[in-house]
């Protein structure tokens, strides 16, 4: 047991870090520092908080940068080797626990849960206990640590029995299954993943959905939550940087690039995904088909901006998923275009500057997964457009429970309803629009990163 105590008073853990590395032609590592709630989070709490970010090196130049010795003050890169790494995070975490949490799975065929399945599995157990040694290392004599996601959903049970002194945390940034579909695990599986979340004094969701998704999992098959309490603390959009950012220069460029594309005048229905197979974007492609179809006043006067960008492109299922949302965007275009107007503009290489572009142009924001932890896009759209814009939004994301109201909500399956509310959101009055996206913002914009990462920290604190 190791019970070495070290010097991180609250500690972070997460398969993707703040930083990666690349190996540049001449040999040199070159770092590249990412943003988002955690990294907004550590650094609320200041460089003296002694706080450590326990990741996983992802690619070569990550290891590389492990071997050199290269890394960055407050982070600990782990070098899981790569085939153990791989088996973790595309076979179990993001072929299973994200298909299972998503509800992803076309079941007559699949999962499929046989030797191959144990393999890996063995691999995930690998990984979650590299991390749950190295976090029983670093951390300090009653250190708080949080836990982020379900790559890591057995680090709780393993740190708690490493360092049963510590303040155990654990964040989900996906939804939860409901009992039903979670029983699809195997008996074990789901009874291993459920204790290993439950090693953990407090839980967090995004919502009151997953939480209770969670707390029923736990009743049908773990015997109930224990001592485990559950918190839920969503995630809002930063409203600071996104307007301080959505107006540099770079964006303002775009903004002219993509305005020509659109065409002057016409209105623009945004949407910005990552190319995840739970974000719905060819059922919302075949809904703006039917709204041109339904209401022929449209064409030529709206274009449909779709910006898919690359995610896991490891997996096979994802890279067909990307070909088919190109495919159908190109049937649109070539179906409905005309010499001087492309009906969906669609772009699928990753560009911040230019989705900031977009949400400054939104006239509607399309937000339609299938089933998503959150969805900060539809926080992000209405805080960032120049002229206030109308959210259609799935009632299957978890921005749902905050911005339902204030949005036109859709059945993210009902290709129909959701070119009719398409429709809608293009002719609501400019009085509607500006009511319903000041109180959009103001849902939107609720609880900040650094302040979502404080609220946790606290909670976590207090819990006893
Ligand atoms: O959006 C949900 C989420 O689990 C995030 O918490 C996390 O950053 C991301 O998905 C993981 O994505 P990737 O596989 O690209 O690291």
């Amino acid at each position: 047991m190791a019970s070495t105590s070290g010097a991180a008073q609250v500690l972070v853990a997460s398969n993707r870090g703040p930083v990666s590395y690349e190996v540049r032609e001449d040999g040199s590592l070159r770092a590249k520092r990412g943003g988002g709630g955690l990294v907004s989070g550590l650094s609320a709490i200041g460089p003296d908080a002694g706080a450590l970010w326990v990741c996983s090196a992802l690619g070569d130049g990550d290891r590389e940068a492990v071997r050199r010795g290269v890394g960055e003050t407050g982070v600990r890169m782990l070098a899981i080797p790569a085939d153990v790494h791989a088996d973790a995070y595309n076979g179990i975490a993001n072929s299973v626990l994200w298909f299972v949490h998503h509800m992803l799975y076309q079941t007559p065929l699949e999962p499929v849960f046989d030797a191959e399945f144990r393999r890996q599995w063995a691999s995930y157990e690998t990984y979650n206990r590299a991390f749950a040694e190295a976090l029983a290392e670093e951390a300090a004599e009653g250190a708080a640590v949080i836990v982020q996601d379900y790559h890591l959903a057995l680090v709780p049970g393993m740190l708690r029995d490493l360092r049963p002194d510590l303040r155990i945390g654990h964040f989900s940034h996906t939804p939860w299954a409901p009992p039903e579909y979670f029983r699809m695990l195997p008996d074990d599986i789901a009874g291993q993943l459920l204790r290993g979340m439950l090693g953990a004094d407090r839980l967090g969701f995004l919502t009151h959905r997953w939480a209770d998704a969670f707390t029923a999992c736990c009743a049908e098959f773990a015997g109930g939550l224990g001592d485990t309490r559950i918190g839920v603390h969503g995630l809002g959009a930063d409203a600071d940087f996104l307007r301080r950012r959505s107006h540099e220069a770079d964006v303002t460029e775009r903004m002219a690039a993509l305005r020509q594309e659109i065409g002057e005048g016409r209105r623009a229905i945004v949407r910005v995904d990552r190319t995840e197979l739970s974000k719905n974007i060819v059922r919302g492609l075949l809904a703006y088909g039917q709204l041109l179809d339904d209401h022929p006043e449209w064409r030529e006067r709206v274009a449909h901006v779709a910006f898919a960008y690359p995610s896991r492109q490891d997996l096979a299922v994802y890279r067909d998923y990307t070909a088919e949302v190109q495919r159908v965007a190109e049937e649109i275009n070539e179906r409905y275009g005309t010499p001087g107007w492309t009906p969906v503009v669609l772009h699928v290489k990753d560009d911040f500057a230019r989705s900031l572009a977009a949400y400054r142009l939104a006239d509607v924001a399309l937000v339609n997964p299938i089933r998503d932890g959150m969805n900060l896009v539809a926080k992000e759209v209405p805080v960032v457009s120049d002229e206030g814009c109308v959210l259609v939004l799935s009632r299957e994301a978890g921005a749902y429970e905050e911005l339902g109201e204030d949005a036109i909500a859709v059945n993210p399956y009902d290709v129909t309803a959701t070119a009719r509310a398409l429709h809608a959101a293009l002719t609501m009055g400019p009085e509607e629009r500006a009511e319903r996206t000041k109180r959009l913002v103001a849902a939107a914009t609720a609880l900040p990163p650094a302040q979502w990462f404080l609220e946790q920290l606290q909670s976590l604190r207090a819990a006893v």
